[in-house]
């Protein structure tokens, strides 16, 4: 038992020690998780706004997980992990500009989305609610390869 502890301590600290050189794989890896992130808190958003669930004192924590992801966005694509597993279109490498603006409208969207839920209006939230979903959409449009 105390083997088996120690290893696992051990493994702990290799990966802690790794992380700074992500491989692109795992880069890949993170992205897709933090894109499924932001599809889920979306998800539970539309549906405790849409009255289908009552859990309306977890309505706020969501948007902020979402706003802290949307945020992330923009830092998901570093050079040399376009190649692989990946959905993620060369356009936004060879377009540089043009793909940070379309990260920069999930990190404001989000944003305005979780400052309209601090808020309580209903009808502004419903209009923050859909400039993220036109933020995600707009980018997948673009950026992302249609299966
Ligand atoms: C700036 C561009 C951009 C924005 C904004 C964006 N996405 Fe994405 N998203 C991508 C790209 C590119 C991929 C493909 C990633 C890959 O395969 O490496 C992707 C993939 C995904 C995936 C599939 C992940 C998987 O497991 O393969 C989901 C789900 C997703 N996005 C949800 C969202 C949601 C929800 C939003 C809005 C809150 C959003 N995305 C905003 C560019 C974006």
């Amino acid at each position: 038992m105390r083997r088996i502890t120690s290893s696992v301590a051990i493994s702990l600290l290799a990966m802690a020690s790794v992380a700074q050189a992500a491989t692109p794989e795992d880069t890949i890896k993170y992205r897709k998780a933090v894109m499924e992130t932001m599809a889920g808190h979306i998800a539970g958003i539309s549906m405790i706004f849409g009255g289908k669930i009552e859990a309306q004192e977890y309505l706020l924590s969501h948007a902020e997980a979402l706003a802290a992801a949307g945020d992330e966005v923009g830092k998901l694509f570093p050079a040399g992990s376009g190649t692989g597993k990946t959905e993620a279109l060369p356009l936004i490498w060879q377009e540089g500009d043009g793909f940070r603006k379309a990260a920069e409208t999930a990190k404001t969207s989000t944003a305005a989305l979780r400052d309209a839920i601090k808020g309580g209006d209903k009808a502004a939230i419903g209009k923050a609610l859909k400039s993220v979903g036109d933020s995600c959409k707009g980018c997948h449009d673009r950026y992302r390869h249609k299966d």
